[in-house]
């Protein structure tokens, strides 16, 4: 039977021999195709540099990102909070870990990414340099962390790199669970006493301006984002998944009760969207720069879960090589 186009031409991407000219047009390619590259795929240095870059980024945001919400799981008001968040927070290593490998069949291994996090080499998402004060702000990070990170991933689940996409998938689909139930903490704290309301309403002044600023810098100033979209790994700019984000929360804050923290909020009946107020970005590049409000405490305690776990590595490490050498045995001895 003929081979399709399509196999001719990822027969050639995966073509280890293949000069890179011929290796970039089979590339370029898929590109325009919106098709999938996969891991064996001959790519340009660049795609496997920024693809390593966001993705580890990303995992390492899933990470640091259970620090502020496993805060609180000792003191969950009630047992189903608790049972909630408790499976939230393993939503987030389980993502963290889905990312670590797709970022693997990169070609860098997770001990190298680990290490740059903990040496302070490595981005996360500032989002998490932010405390988390009391409960209402699981309601807040839910509502509107988990919120932003949906605006921002769904489209990611159309990223040209095939393992980065299929993660995404299935990250989305608990994001979505998990937005949902903070959505529900902050509607009853709402609708609780007037002292729970109030506590409801100083978490979303707290998260709100942070969550809109996960979206990135403005499009002018996202070194990244225009060779992104052309690689068909980012599909809307930083500014169109911002908009995007502020058009899905006003209603919501209505239905909660709750404002939003800005007064030059309105809708433009012109442009169809919500006008919004220029967030600080000064603030936002301070705590890129490791100056946030917990920068050093999240560190120093994703540093200190990293030696403690050492024994679990090991013990693991140890326990492969004894059960690699059995499997051998037996082989020999079959
Ligand atoms: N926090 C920290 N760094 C940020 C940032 C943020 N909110 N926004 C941008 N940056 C960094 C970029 O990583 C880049 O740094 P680098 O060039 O040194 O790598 C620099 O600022 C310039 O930004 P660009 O806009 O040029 O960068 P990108 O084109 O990569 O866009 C992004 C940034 C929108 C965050 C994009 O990388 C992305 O979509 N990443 C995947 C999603 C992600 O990482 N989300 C993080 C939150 S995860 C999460 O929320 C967990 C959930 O459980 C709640």
């Amino acid at each position: 039977m003929a081979a399709t186009a399509d196999q001719t031409l990822r027969a050639v991407a995966s073509d280890e021999t293949a000069v890179d000219g011929e290796g970039q047009a089979a590339f370029d390619r898929i590109i325009e195709q919106d098709s999938r590259i996969e891991p064996r795929d001959w790519m340009p240095d660049k795609y496997r540099k920024s693809l390593t870059r966001q993705i580890s980024q990303h995992a390492h945001s899933e990470i640091i990102g259970m620090q502020p919400e496993g805060n609180w799981i000792t003191r969950a008001p009630s047992l189903k909070r608790k049972a909630i968040l408790m499976a939230k927070v393993q939503d987030e290593a389980g993502h963290g870990l889905y990312l670590y490998s797709a970022a693997e069949t990169l070609g860098t291994t997770r001990d190298e990414m680990m290490q740059q996090l903990i040496d302070g080499k490595a981005k996360y998402s500032s989002i998490f340099n932010y405390p988390a004060r009391t409960w209402a702000d699981m309601g807040a990070i839910g509502w509107l962390v988990d919120g932003a990170a949906i605006c921002n991933q769904v489209p990611l689940c159309r990223a040209s790199y095939g393992p980065y996409g299929r993660a995404m998938v299935r990250i989305c689909k608990e994001e979505s669970f998990h937005q949902r139930q903070g959505f529900e903490i902050l509607l009853e704290l709402s609708n609780g006493t007037p002292a729970q309301k109030q506590m409801a309403q100083d978490a979303v002044d707290r998260t709100y301006a942070p969550a809109l600023m996960m979206f990135g810098p403005p499009d002018g100033d996202s070194p990244n984002s225009v060779q992104s979209m052309k690689w068909n790994v980012k599909r809307f700019s930083n500014d169109e998944l911002r908009q995007r984000f502020v058009d899905m929360i006003v209603p919501q804050a209505e239905v909660l009760g709750l404002t939003l923290p800005d007064p030059d909020l309105k809708w433009n009946e012109e442009r169809g969207h919500y006008d919004f107020g220029e967030l600080d970005w000064d603030e936002f590049k301070e705590v890129l720069a490791g100056r946030g409000p917990c920068n050093t405490q999240r560190l120093e305690r994703r540093r200190a879960a990293h030696e403690d776990g050492a024994w679990v590595r090991e013990a693991a490490k140890a326990y492969a090589a004894r059960t690699a050498g059995r499997q051998s045995t037996e082989l020999i001895g079959a």
